[in-house]
């Protein structure tokens, strides 16, 4: 069940371009890898949503890029400082594949460390755009990576069941790649719980929130909807392991044309 709590910062690294941001944990539930936290910053008007990096006992992990006031802010938490944490929401990635790769661009890596405690055996692939973000990949030893101008999804066998987050530009190469693939998506979100429609997107035709929808969607081709090139993108169906609806929303940063 998602619960708002007042947390403890407790450490965090840098990790090339990116930040890992601890608390504690207090009475939230870490969910299930793929849903998101709101995490509001001292001084912060708004919230961010962010996607559940790591989950070490008694903590939580965030992984965020610095790329405005908002993240900046969050970045620069130092320990002890009180951070406002809300969740876990949204629906995750549902766990029940058999031949799982696991795919990141960018900060939409940042689901996919706790994605990996869970099928820990699947192998992956993480693609940055320059050097120094890929340190982030230290995260996932076991993931092969990929700088630009190479692509992930150069190194996808679309015959794996492939769980992704990362910019849309990569998620739309993924969806057409591989029709069963499960794509985590990002969007600005404001209250994180379906209030606002601050996140809604055109999807198959209809406005879904992707806060309540997603952030994970499933993709698939054609059928009674849809075109044979256009991929549609379609609630995942619920599986024992996913939490009940209400999304590794990294949620900070575009990185279009890093997959
Ligand atoms: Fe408010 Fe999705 S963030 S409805």
């Amino acid at each position: 069940m998602p619960r708002r709590e007042p947390r403890s910062v407790t450490g965090s690294e840098q990790l090339g371009a990116y930040t890992l941001v601890r608390v504690d944990r207090g009475g939230l539930d870490p969910g299930v890898p793929g849903q998101f936290f709101m995490v509001e910053a001292p001084g912060r008007l708004l919230p961010r949503a962010l996607s559940l990096c790591l989950a070490p006992v008694g903590e939580l992990a965030f992984l965020l890029e610095a790329v405005g006031p908002g993240t900046e802010a969050m970045c620069a938490l130092l320990p002890g400082e009180r951070v406002h944490v809300f969740g876990p929401l949204g629906n995750g990635f549902r766990l029940g594949v058999e031949r799982p790769l696991l795919v990141g661009g960018g900060i939409g890596m940042a689901p996919l460390p706790y994605l990996a405690h869970a099928l820990p055996d699947a192998p992956a692939v993480l693609g940055f755009r320059t050097e120094r973000h890929a340190e982030a990949a230290a995260l996932l030893p076991q993931a092969e990576v990929v700088v630009e101008p190479t692509l992930v999804t150069e190194r996808i066998d679309p015959g794996l069941d492939v769980l992704a987050c990362g910019p849309e530009p990569m998620l739309r190469a993924v969806g057409e790649l591989c029709a069963h693939a499960q794509l985590a998506w990002e969007a600005p979100m404001a209250c994180g719980y379906g209030a606002c429609y601050g996140c809604a997107v055109e999807i198959d035709g209809e406005l879904k929130r992707l806060c309540v929808e997603g952030p994970v969607l499933g993709a698939r081709r054609g059928g009674a909807h849809g075109s044979a090139t256009k991929p549609l993108f379609w609630s995942a169906p619920d599986d024992p392991l996913r939490a009940t609806p209400e999304s590794a929303v990294s949620g900070v940063a575009d990185e279009a044309g890093t997959w």
